[in-house]
């Protein structure tokens, strides 16, 4: 089993467990005697490993609340009813919450368990590649909030995280594709090595899927993704070991975390935007259901566009860097041209959390695997993209 520590000066604040397999969790769990498990539904019936472990907490007497995982199930009422369960079942400040899902889950679990008596203690099993490469690491949780992405939440470690890639299995193509997209911006801030690997592999997978007849290819997809666990597993091993780095460096995210949110505001800004579209009724083809790892490709096609404009000047032709970047999110099995207008995307820009006096703090790629933060205002960003 690898471990990958997260610091906080030179203590170990939270734990990254990598395994092949899903046995060893228990181990991980011996001495926690209170747990509580927090399951998103569909991975319980859909995802074999997890099936298995549900039946090791019903032999165990480990109480299980099973959630939607759904951005508009994101909310606070889904949290009070986690809340809610807690109480029932006695849960008391020894209590260990443990969150089963993607990142909606482990976010939604996170917040409750950090609010909840003032706190509990809480650990992560993360089921989607994007969950096991960004958000079950680093401890932010929260929920949507009036329309918002992730408007109320708190910053707060968890005990471990527990990645099983081997959970992928049931995964479907879209959502794995979603976490490519996280994978592959974490290596454009730091690490081009295995930004050109995991393009590699990805590809390979995608070109093998894309032959398979449509009736097969979701099993085809299972088969894929467990053939080509041995070469995923160093891969999100090594995302995860970027990301903890950098929040060992700035749990906070007063300065060098911001890297991390590369394409995050225009993400943002794109999914808010979608869901906006969605609510209308007569809604475009493609301007609706987009997920955010979906967004996040676009948004880092976007920051490439802007870096070059930042720092070049270059208005028109697209860099060598943004076609790369565009070009290698297209083989992955992504469509990262954004559906929206840039000025359409102000007012949602204008909202993001991370804005402060008037200004967002952009993460500008400069080539892959160098990344700045530079302090832009909405309109000097829509007067250099338009
Ligand atoms: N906290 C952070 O630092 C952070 C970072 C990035 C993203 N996020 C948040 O994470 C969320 C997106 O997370 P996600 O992409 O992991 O999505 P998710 O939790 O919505 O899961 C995506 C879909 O896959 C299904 N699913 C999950 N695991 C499965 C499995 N193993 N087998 C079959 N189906 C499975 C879910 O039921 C869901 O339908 C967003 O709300 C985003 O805001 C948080």
């Amino acid at each position: 089993m690898e471990q990958i520590n997260i610091y906080s000066a030179d203590e170990v604040i939270s734990r990254i467990y990598v395994e092949d397999d899903i046995e060893g969790l228990e181990d991980c769990l011996e001495e926690y005697r209170h747990v509580f498990a927090v399951m998103d539904q569909a991975v319980a019936m859909q995802c074999p490993a997890v099936t298995q472990i549900a039946e090791v907490f019903n032999r165990r007497g480990v109480p299980g609340k099973l959630i939607e995982a759904s951005e508009e199930r994101k909310n606070m009422e889904t949290v009070m009813e986690i809340c809610e369960w807690l109480l029932d079942n006695g849960a008391d400040r020894d209590a260990l919450v443990l969150a089963i899902g993607g990142g909606i889950t482990t976010d939604m679990a996170g917040f409750a368990a950090s609010v909840y008596k003032r706190g509990v203690r809480f650990a992560y099993v993360p089921t989607t590649l994007l969950s096991q490469v960004d958000a079950a690491i680093g401890g932010k949780t929260g929920v949507n909030f009036d329309n918002y992405k992730n408007m109320l939440g708190v910053i707060r470690q968890p005990e471990f995280t527990y990645i099983c890639p081997q959970v992928l299995e049931s995964l479907p193509h879209r959502d794995f594709c979603s976490g490519a997209a996280e994978m592959l911006k974490t290596f454009v801030i730091e690490d081009e090595g295995n930004y050109e690997e995991a393009v590699r592999v990805l590809f390979e997978m995608e070109k093998e899927y894309r032959i398979v007849p449509e009736e097969d290819a979701a099993e085809y997809w299972c088969d894929c993704v467990c053939a080509h666990a041995v070469e995923l597993t160093p891969l999100i091993a090594a995302a995860a070991r970027v990301k903890a780095g950098v929040v060992s460096r700035d749990q906070f995210e007063r300065g060098e975390r911001r890297k991390l949110n590369l394409g995050h505001t225009f993400a943002h800004a794109i999914e808010t935007l979608a869901r906006r579209e969605a609510m209308t009724g007569d809604a475009e083809v493609g301007k609706t259901d987009i997920t955010h790892g979906e967004a996040v490709a676009m948004g880092m096609v976007l920051a490439a566009r802007l870096a070059d404009r930042v720092f070049h000047g270059d208005m028109d032709t697209p860099t060598a860097l943004e076609e790369r970047i565009s070009a290698d999110l297209t083989d992955c099995g992504l469509t990262p041209q954004c559906p929206f207008e840039i000025e359409e995307m102000a007012q949602a820009m204008h909202k993001d959390k991370k804005a402060e006096g008037g200004k967002v703090h952009f993460v500008l790629p400069r080539a892959v695997g160098d990344v700045a933060v530079k302090d832009l205002s909405v309109e000097e960003v829509i007067m250099l993209l338009k």
